[in-house]
């Protein structure tokens, strides 16, 4: 497996044999089973995969978040290895944002929303940085986690607006097996508000069930998810949604189908969570 710190060594690997494609895999590194599935589904579709180890500090809105960010390279380097990758970046800051660095990339409607609302300048550091792992490596695909929904809806309008060449695969959300997604931010809570953040899962299902009894009302939806998570003492909302899956709008009307997604702060530690029902809705 080849490590590489600047984007001279990424090019000078990525491009030994031409012929090869490559899947990229974009992570900030604290590597859990949802990623190193992303980089299963990468090495099934790919003859090379490549996955980026970046703490991307333009995408933190809080100070305090960047640095309780959990880094752990040296273990994060032998997963990748064991799962046969072919090339990893671990840029500097430096290499990534060199001295003078003033050039951004922004989507500007549906990054006004949920995420992107509650954490401003948010999704323009996620696309500026995702722009820049795009042209270092030119990946044939990229690889996301349906976990971050949003992200996945911004990235994609991103690379048809600017014609990058290259799909993007969607992997399904990866759960423990009582349901909570995972996240590296899950090692920083608690025994109990461990526990406790199962409400999140808990809130998404309960809205799932009415809707799938027939219930098509956003209102109500957002109803359920609400009440569930107002009854956990160690929980604090900071959004519900049920919303439409390509533009974001909260529904009020029927629908065929929807994106539940909230932010829950459990303790200090924020986690999101969401379903996609309905029609073509993978999970
Ligand atoms: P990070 O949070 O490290 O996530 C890297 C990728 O793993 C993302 O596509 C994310 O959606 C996916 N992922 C995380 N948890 C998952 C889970 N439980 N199941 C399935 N996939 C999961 O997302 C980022 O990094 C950054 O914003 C990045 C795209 C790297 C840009 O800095």
């Amino acid at each position: 497996m080849n490590v590489a710190k600047t984007i001279a060594e990424v090019r000078a690997a990525r491009w030994q044999d031409p012929l090869r494609t490559w899947g990229l895999v974009p992570t900030m590194g604290a590597l859990h089973e949802g990623h190193l599935a992303l980089v299963r589904h990468a090495r099934a579709e790919n003859d090379r995969v490549g996955v980026s180890i970046f703490v991307n500090p333009i995408q933190f809105n809080r100070r305090g978040d960047l640095d309780a960010y959990p880094r752990q390279l040296e273990r994060d380097l032998a997963l990748l290895e064991a799962e046969g990758v072919d090339l990893v970046w671990t840029p500097d800051e430096d290499e990534v944002y060199p001295p003078g660095f003033q050039t951004y990339v922004a989507v500007e409607t549906i990054t006004q929303v949920l995420e992107g609302a509650a954490r401003p300048g948010h999704f323009r550091g996620v696309t500026t940085v995702v722009a820049k792992l795009f042209n270092v490596f030119e990946p044939a695909r990229a690889y996301f986690g349906q976990k971050d929904a949003q992200q996945v809806a911004v990235v994609r309008q991103m690379v048809r607006d600017l014609g990058f060449n290259l799909e993007i695969v969607v992997g399904p959300t990866v759960r423990e097996p009582d349901g909570l997604a995972l996240s590296s931010r899950n090692r920083l809570l608690g025994p109990d508000e461990r526990q406790a953040a199962l409400v999140l899962y808990h809130a998404l299902t309960a809205a799932q069930d009415i809707w799938q009894r027939g219930v098509r009302d956003g209102s109500a939806l957002r109803e359920t998810m609400r009440a569930i998570i107002g009854a956990e003492p160690l929980a604090r909302l900071d959004y519900v949604s049920a919303a439409d899956p390509i533009t974001l709008q909260e529904l009020h009307n029927e629908a065929d189908r929807v994106l539940l997604s909230l932010a829950v702060f459990v303790g200090r530690v924020r986690l999101i969570d969401n379903l996609l029902l309905g029609d073509g809705a993978n999970e």
